[in-house]
């Protein structure tokens, strides 16, 4: 195998988004709507859980095949037992240059100073709304903010930085909280992230009159405070970027269903099952998990995963209308890593 490994569209494996855990302490509807996540919901029994060790083992073959950037998510990562043992183990792996998290900052008050001490650098936090009615609805749990924001105050207050907001706008929920968010988070030096309402998963009856545009985004915090386009911190990057004119900072739009960014798209993800998924819109992905177990060499596990990414040829994002793929199988977002 030649490395650094290409898939069939010469993208290269870079970056990789762990699940560590398939559960949640929320029941956001556009991703775990909680009719069909009750309580009695049979997540992933133990057993088949990728172990600490396993995560470590897996992610520094994918460090072999060109991966710099890891990312942990879940479900929610903060409820997984000791997240700070997997951090340090992650964090001392050499080629790892961005090491960051996804949480709902729930959990994250008490702990963001131990995440920091483990190694994490920096920090993404999804956030809704400002307002504890909408946040309610939208975590599914009727929960309010301040836990929320207190999370991202010790955060800050820990050093992880820049720290980011993931808010998704959903039509008819929470347009309001656009301008809202970035009004409060400028002065702190925080950037709000605005992510399109995605079809992801099979369960959350998505519909497209439900998206809200990232222009119609910019549109509205450009009326309050001006903006003006930024160039991207590198190639292939998620998120499109706006700089404040005044100079306080910067937001910015992901916008999967009106700008697909399927081109220079990097981006692996492991389930929490130890399943390679090489598109958030896969169908299924591969089991790294089982030949592990079965006692397969480092060796043989760069050879799978390599070949794995070589057939690539995943763009669903750009695909989507053409494709009428919208009601095959799909895997569900808390289950691979947002
Ligand atoms: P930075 O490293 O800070 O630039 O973050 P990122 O670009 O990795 O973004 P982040 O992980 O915060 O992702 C934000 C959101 O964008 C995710 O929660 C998803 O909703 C969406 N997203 C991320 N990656 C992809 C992708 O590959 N395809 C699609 N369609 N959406 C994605
Ligand atoms: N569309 C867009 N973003 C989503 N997320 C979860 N489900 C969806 C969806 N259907 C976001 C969460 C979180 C990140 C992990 O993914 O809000 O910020
Ligand atoms: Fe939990 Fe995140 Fe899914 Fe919401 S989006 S239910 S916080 S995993
Ligand atoms: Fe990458 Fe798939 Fe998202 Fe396109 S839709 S950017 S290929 S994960």
């Amino acid at each position: 195998m030649t490395l650094p490994v290409l898939d069939t569209l010469s993208r290269p494996l870079r970056d990789v988004r762990i699940s560590v855990t398939d559960k949640c302490n929320f029941r956001c509807p556009y991703c775990m709507p909680a009719d069909i996540y009750g309580e009695d919901y049979q997540f992933a029994p133990k057993a088949d859980v990728l172990s600490y060790e396993e995560i470590e083992r897996l992610v520094r073959v994918f460090v072999r095949a060109g991966v710099e950037k890891v990312r942990l998510t879940g479900g929610e990562p903060l409820v997984r037992r000791d997240l700070t043992t997997l951090i340090r183990r992650l964090a001392a792996i050499e080629g790892i240059e961005d090491l960051t998290l996804t949480t709902n900052g729930w959990f994250l008050a008490g702990m963001a100073q131990a995440l920091r001490d483990a190694g994490l650098r920096r920090i993404t936090v999804s956030l809704d709304s400002l307002d504890d009615a909408v946040f309610g609805r939208m975590n599914g749990r009727g929960y309010g903010t301040r836990q929320v924001l207190d999370g991202i105050e010790a955060a800050l207050a820990a050093g992880l930085a820049p720290l980011k907001i993931n808010c998704v706008v959903k039509r008819g929920e929470n347009e309001d909280a656009i301008v809202e968010l970035a009004r409060y988070f400028r002065p702190k030096g925080v950037i709000v992230r605005y992510i399109e309402y995605m079809d992801v998963g099979t369960r959350n009856r998505w519909r497209r009159e439900d998206v809200v545009s990232s222009r119609e985004v910019v549109e509205r915090i450009d009326a309050v405070f001006p903006l003006e386009p930024a160039q991207p911190n590198y190639r292939g990057e998620v998120a499109e970027r706006y700089r404040y004119k005044d100079g306080a900072g910067e937001i910015g739009v992901i916008s999967s269903i009106t700008q697909p960014f399927c081109g220079d798209c990097s981006r692996a993800r492991l389930s929490t099952d130890g399943q390679l998924i090489t598109c958030l819109f896969a169908g299924k992905g591969t089991s790294l998990r089982d030949p592990m177990r079965a006692g397969a060499s480092d060796a043989e596990l760069l050879e799978l995963a390599g070949a794995i990414w070589g057939r690539r040829t995943d763009r669903y994002s750009e695909e989507r209308e053409s494709l009428q793929r919208l009601r095959s199988p799909k895997v569900e977002m808390y289950y691979i890593g947002g």
